[in-house]
């Protein structure tokens, strides 16, 4: 097997990657629908899967012409199944089915939080088993990587997402939807110490994460001090988000003896995050592999070296496959 086209389509984001097994190397297109939703501070789901379906065969196409191949030269298609938006999923996932049934080649399903809890392994040999923690929009969760398709949960957020924490402070801020980069980089220039914001469960042996306190405490403080600079304010609220991620994932890692930590979602490209985790874990003796940028946030790659993955562990879904918008594990 050669090449493994991936195709993402759960949310504002359309993309198109090929996997070259052979030599490990990506090649992807993204269209980014920023500018459609942006007049609505948030993504409008029906907008959303009308953007999917105009882009997402000439997004393959333009793919395919990067990595120099014919769509016949495509020996799999993997698709996100779940969990995001339905209408957009479907997209995705219908179009990643006909392909593979026209083509007479395997199709994989594959599970979005799943696949950016290994994306980091796409670019470095990462030792089984580790302890992976995803941080995205709408998911924060922390599980024990026993193989390819066996991992267990050990901790959630019981109501806001880690990159949601972000984006909802950003918000209150000013800085616009979605803000979590724009967050981190007001962030770089203020003193974390500043202000001292709320860790919710920060009980030893307690995994789970609960960020809509300090979503709270931010818009009181804010009302309490309109004139405290920004600066400041970002900074010690990203801190108070970034000091609970480094510290309950580190102590996971202790407690389950992981030497290993892999990080992934979008938040895991917040540069604070990336920083405080690897300092964390070398003082511990323990090893963080982080994904590079475009490994980050929401693409293609990962659904590809996802769908190459499970193919090998588990063979070819069946072309009945379908969508998920909740997240379940699938594996
Ligand atoms: O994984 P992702 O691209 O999409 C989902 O699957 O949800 O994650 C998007 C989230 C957003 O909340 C966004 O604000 C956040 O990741 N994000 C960041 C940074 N870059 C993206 N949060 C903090 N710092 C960043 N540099
Ligand atoms: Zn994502």
């Amino acid at each position: 097997m050669k090449w493994v086209l991936g195709i993402e389509s759960s949310c504002d984001e359309t993309a198109a990657a090929l996997w070259h097994v052979p030599t490990r190397r990506f090649f992807e297109v993204i269209a980014r629908q920023l500018a459609t939703h942006a007049p609505y501070g948030g993504v409008v789901p029906e907008l959303a899967s009308r953007c999917h379906l105009e882009t997402v065969a000439p997004l393959v196409q333009a793919v395919c012409r990067q990595a120099g191949i014919t769509l016949g030269e495509i020996d799999a298609v993997a698709a996100t199944a779940g969990p995001g938006l339905a209408g957009a999923l479907i997209v995705g996932l219908s179009y990643g089915k006909a392909l593979a049934a026209a083509l007479g080649k395997p199709f994989v399903a594959v599970n979005h939080i799943e696949a950016h809890m290994v994306s980091a392994c796409a670019e470095q040999e990462v030792p089984f088993p580790f302890v992976a923690l995803v941080v995205s929009g709408g998911h924060t969760l922390l599980a024990d990587v026993e193989e390819v398709c066996r991992y267990r949960i050990i901790g959630r957020t019981r109501d806001d997402a880690a990159g949601e924490a972000f984006d909802k402070g950003a918000k209150l801020l000013g800085l616009g939807y979605p803000g979590g980069l724009a967050l981190a980089r007001l962030a770089e220039r203020g003193n974390p110490r500043a202000i001292h914001f709320p860790r919710a469960l920060m009980r030893r042996g307690v995994f789970d994460f609960s960020f809509s306190g300090l979503k709270t405490a931010l818009l009181y403080y804010l009302e309490e001090h309109p004139d405290r600079a920004q600066e400041d304010v970002a900074a010690s609220y990203q801190e108070a988000i970034v000091d609970v991620l480094a510290r309950k994932t580190i102590a996971a890692a202790r407690m389950l003896a992981r030497r290993y930590v892999v990080l992934g979602g979008g938040v895991s490209a917040n540069a604070a995050l990336r920083t405080r985790l690897q300092a964390d874990a070398k003082r511990y003796g323990l090893y963080v592999v982080l994904p590079s940028l475009p490994l980050c946030t929401d693409n293609a790659r990962m659904i590809a070296y996802r769908g190459a993955t499970l193919l090998e562990a588990r063979g070819a879904d069946a072309l009945t496959a379908d969508i998920f918008p909740t997240f379940r594990v699938t594996c």
